[in-house]
């Protein structure tokens, strides 16, 4: 049976207690952080940048997941890195605005995981060049920007797609969900081949953290 990875994404946390949150949903049995980090040109949303992330390094040993949501992230990627991030994902649209095999180049000499994300809009075609060049497809099930919108299930194509791609090649490359993630739509992505389940509001807002991750999980 395959390990689900849950990457809680802090973006739904309470910042007022952040590193209280991070300690808590470790506790609670995440296995990454999935740091949102967006700029308010690539998305309509400004969330947080590497000194927070920075914060967050120092408070816990799990991996940090840091999904790119900006302009230019062959620019700040480096910063990223210096502030503890053990995965960086880009993403592939033109409104990004950086050479995407330049940045996913950058991210793995710098000895940090590299990801490729693209939006619901984004036909699955852009990513295929870049496949064999990553270690993570992030798939988004919401247009990004903000976190508790509901779950775009014909984004289960491009997961299946995904899945194709790993059994057809001796290399797995994680794929990861993004958005809208909950114990049902948790089952559909896992179904359709995702491995990786960010999940903000599903976590966050529920009572006890520990039976929202296992509810994702499956074991709940
Ligand atoms: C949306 C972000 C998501 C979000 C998680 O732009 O990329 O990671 O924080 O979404 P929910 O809260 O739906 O799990
Ligand atoms: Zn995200």
């Amino acid at each position: 049976m395959q390990h689900i990875i849950v990457a809680s994404s802090i973006l739904a946390a309470d910042f007022s207690r952040l590193t209280e949150e991070i300690r808590r949903v470790e506790q609670a049995g995440a296995d990454w952080i999935h740091c949102d980090i967006m700029d308010g040109h690539f998305v309509d949303n400004i969330s947080f940048g590497p000194e927070i992330v920075g914060i967050v390094r120092k408070e816990t040993k799990l991996p940090l997941d840091v999904h790119l949501m900006i302009q230019r992230p062959d620019h700040y990627a480096s910063r990223f890195v210096k502030a503890g991030a053990n995965s960086i994902t880009v993403h592939v649209e033109r409104e990004a605005d950086h050479d995407v095999e330049k940045t996913l180049r950058l991210i793995r000499d710098a000895g940090c995981r590299p990801g490729l994300s693209l939006n619901p809009a984004t036909p699955f075609e852009s990513v295929e060049p870049f496949l064999d060049k990553i270690d993570i497809l992030l798939v988004m099930t919401v247009h990004p920007g903000f976190g508790g919108q509901s779950f775009r299930p014909e984004m289960m194509e491009k997961v299946k797609r995904a899945a194709e791609w790993n059994k057809s090649r001796q290399r797995k490359i994680d794929i990861e969900v993004d958005g809208g993630i909950n114990a049902e739509t948790a089952r559909l992505s896992i179904q359709n081949g995702a491995n990786v389940l960010v999940a903000g509001t599903s976590i966050f807002r529920a009572k006890d953290y520990r039976e929202a991750i296992r509810e994702l999980r499956g074991s709940g």
